[in-house]
């Protein structure tokens, strides 16, 4: 099976995906289409027949600098630019077979050239619960002072580690 990412268009069909998280469905289902049109962008990873089998939605965002850790904030302005990867789900069928890693590549790799052309210092997640978050430190995110939900990157180390040129 080979699988494709696409941005979001009204030929998807997305009633039919289901990932395991009724919030990360129901998004899909009923507002990632109007999320669009207040600057989220939505990709979805398709499979050969057309399926809809997981997806990401990323958007410009800010952080507040005091909200990081030294290391990460330091010397940083008050708002730091960032890219927010707002959701990312793959189809449950498919769990267990590292595609889920495979399109965290692709979200970064999209973050990463957004933010050479816009702008942005960080990658920053809001984990769904305890196992997403677990999933990003796996993926060498890093947890905010005082809420492990929330994690980020820096764009440059992702830049670095897809061997893209920074900025
Ligand atoms: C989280 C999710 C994207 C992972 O995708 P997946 O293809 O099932 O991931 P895999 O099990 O194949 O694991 C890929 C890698 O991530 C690691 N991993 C997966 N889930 C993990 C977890 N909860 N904690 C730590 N590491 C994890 C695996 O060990 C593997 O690492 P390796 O390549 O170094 O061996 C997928 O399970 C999913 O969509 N879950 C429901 C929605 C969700 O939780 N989304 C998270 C974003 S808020």
């Amino acid at each position: 099976m080979t699988y494709r990412v696409e941005q979001l268009n009204e030929n998807h069909n997305l009633a039919n995906f289901r990932c395991g998280n009724n919030g990360l469905d129901d998004w899909l289902h009923d507002h990632a289409r109007t999320a669009t049109g207040q600057g989220t962008r939505t990709y979805v990873l398709l499979a050969d027949d057309g399926r809809v089998v997981g997806y990401f939605a990323v958007a410009p965002h800010t952080i507040d600098g005091d909200a990081l850790s030294g290391r990460t904030g330091r010397g940083a302005p008050r708002h730091i630019p960032a890219i927010l990867l707002a959701k990312l789900a793959l189809a449950d069928d498919l769990h267990g077979e590292r595609l889920g890693s495979e399109l965290l590549i692709v979200a970064l790799d999209t973050t990463v050239e957004a933010a050479r052309r816009a702008g942005g210092k960080l990658v920053v997640v809001d984990a769904i619960d305890d196992t997403a978050a677990d999933f990003y430190l796996h993926h060498e995110f890093e947890t905010v002072p005082g809420n492990p939900h929330r994690l980020v990157r820096k764009l440059s180390a992702v830049a670095r580690a897809l061997g893209q040129p920074w900025p």
